[in-house]
């Protein structure tokens, strides 16, 4: 059966995407936050996964606000990015994984999941960008992907506990594909951050930094909250730290922390990473 060797959580800013094609990674506005990458690098060189489940958000690239999906699952030869309009270059298009996307998506329906499944998808920054922050140097990642989207932009937002439990039907869809493969799963977006209205430009420090232990020891510690109370402590846009409830749930066992970093601000973003691994 399949394995997954990990989980790594992080923003995808989509300024970083700039940073990288002006090679600033080493600017003093910048280091903070790309150091943090360094042992996430060495780690994936040590773990080597051949695929990767993307848990994150589309902004209007593939779905726009006149069809919004509460969750959807690629299930495409290859996912092409293309321009949002942020000014940042196109990566090459992404190898897809038919047989794990079909896998997922069997699993979730039956396990009475209504998702959307899309056999073209266009993937956007919150997708490109950690894969570029994680497999940097311009080449093309080494593994497969399997994009999945949650809808965290537009009310109504799926509960943190549904997006919880949509992490674990992935989880036990990885741990019974009948095949060799080592999955690592990605979750994207946060940590706290609201980018327009009357909060613009609100972070919640103490709360981020609560958030990242509890994917510890006690994972589900977010789900207590409704979506409008985490709009309230984390920002309408904060709200992404969904993708990394449900990347987290994914994994069933104990977990040890590998990485995490945090950063403010990127942009007008807490910027947060985070590397686990089963702790057997
Ligand atoms: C920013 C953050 C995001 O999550 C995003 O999708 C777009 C922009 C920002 O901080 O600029
Ligand atoms: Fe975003």
């Amino acid at each position: 059966m399949a394995k997954i060797v990990g989980c790594i959580t992080t923003t995808h800013v989509p300024s970083i995407g700039g940073a990288i094609a002006k090679n600033l990674q080493h600017d003093p506005y910048w280091s903070p936050f790309f150091d943090g990458f360094t042992p996430v690098h060495a780690w994936l060189k040590k773990v080597k996964p051949d695929v990767a489940v993307v848990i994150y958000n589309d902004h209007g690239l593939n779905f726009f606000l006149d069809k919004m999906p509460t969750f959807a699952v690629g299930a495409a030869a290859q996912y092409r990015h293309a321009d949002e309009g942020w000014g940042i270059p196109i990566v090459p298009p992404f190898k897809g994984d038919l047989d794990l996307s079909w896998q997922i998506i069997n699993t979730l329906v039956e396990k009475e999941f209504d998702i959307v499944t899309c056999q073209e998808m266009l993937v956007d920054h919150a997708f490109t960008i950690p894969m570029s922050l994680l497999y940097p140097g311009g080449e093309s990642p080494p593994l497969r992907t399997v994009p999945i989207c949650v809808n965290t932009v537009q009310f109504p937002i799926p509960s943190a506990r549904r997006c919880y439990k949509l992490g674990e039907a992935i989880g036990s869809a990885i741990e019974s594909w009948d095949s060799d493969a080592r999955v690592v799963v990605l979750g994207t977006g946060g940590l706290s951050h609201q980018l327009d209205g009357e909060r613009a430009g609100f972070m919640n420090k103490p709360f981020d930094l609560q958030f990242i232990d509890s994917l510890i020891s006690q994972p589900d510690w977010a789900t207590q909250y409704s979506s409008t109370e985490l709009v309230e402590l984390v920002g309408s846009q904060g709200v992404e730290l969904l993708n990394w409830l449900a990347a987290r749930a994914t994994m069933s066992g104990k977990v040890r922390k590998v990485h995490s970093n945090y950063h403010i601000p990127i942009s007008n973003t807490a910027s947060g990473l985070m590397a686990i691994e089963p702790a057997h």
